[in-house]
């Protein structure tokens, strides 16, 4: 196994593909008031990005974690890919969001691939969601490749979640760095966001923090340039 597919820091990846701790995210998210409050505004941010975007063909959430977000996506196209690199975060997703041949043929499809080197040709979706992984990379340059792969499957356009180097949330983190009781948070600055998105033929439309205050999250929505 190589820093591709596994460059999350060991520990958080074994815990995310453990049975265990797969289910104590999914619990996290129906248990914890901060987690309730933030699904509520991702989801909140995530529909008025796709009046933006509107209805589109096919779309890859990738991570997908348990399929917290897939019912979701699911009404904003017509083909979704349900894709981690965590085995029982994808069985569990699975297990209880199921083919969903009720809405269509291949309505719903799993698979499980590392974010870093998508299995896929470019521009093979129309739209791509990445939610959650880039502050969980622990180096600017798999952040960097992170964003790269999405632009390069993605046909239309790309949501993505990044923490943000100039957010509230850091500069109190940089404090509590320099006086060596933490350690750094995995971030992104938004001009160097912009930056690769722009080499990658795409305009950033969105980029909103989760919240001002006690988060440093951006919700991104990028759309590819001109006609694709
Ligand atoms: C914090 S969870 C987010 C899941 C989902 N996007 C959400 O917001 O609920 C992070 C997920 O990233 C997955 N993951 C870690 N490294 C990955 C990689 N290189 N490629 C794809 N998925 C990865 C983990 O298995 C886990 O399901």
């Amino acid at each position: 196994m190589t820093q591709i597919h596994a460059p999350m820091q060991q520990g958080k990846l074994q815990n995310y593909n453990s049975g265990r701790g797969a289910q104590a995210y999914k619990a996290d998210y129906q248990n914890k008031l901060h987690r309730k409050l933030s699904d509520r505004r991702e989801r909140a941010l995530l529909l008025r990005y796709f009046a933006e975007i509107g209805h589109v063909g096919t779309m890859l959430d990738l991570p997908c974690g348990h399929g917290r977000l897939a019912d979701l996506l699911q009404a904003q196209c017509d083909h979704l890919i349900e894709a981690d690199w965590s085995f029982t975060m994808v069985s569990l997703n699975q297990r209880d969001h199921g083919a969903r041949e009720d809405i269509g043929p291949a309505a719903r499809r799993y698979m499980r691939c590392s974010a870093l080197q998508i299995p896929l040709p470019d521009r093979s979706v129309d739209s791509v969601v990445s939610f959650r992984l880039s502050h969980h990379l622990e180096s600017q340059e798999l952040r960097e490749l992170h964003l790269r792969e999405l632009f390069r499957v993605a046909r239309r356009s790309v949501i993505v979640t990044w923490f943000s180097a100039t957010s509230l949330k850091n500069r109190l983190r940089q404090v509590r760095v320099a006086l060596g009781n933490k350690k750094p948070k995995n971030v992104l600055r938004n001009d160097r966001v912009r930056a690769i998105a722009a080499e990658a033929g795409y305009d950033e439309r969105f980029a909103k923090p989760l919240f001002l205050i006690g988060s440093g999250h951006m919700l991104g929505l990028f759309l590819r340039r001109g006609k694709s």
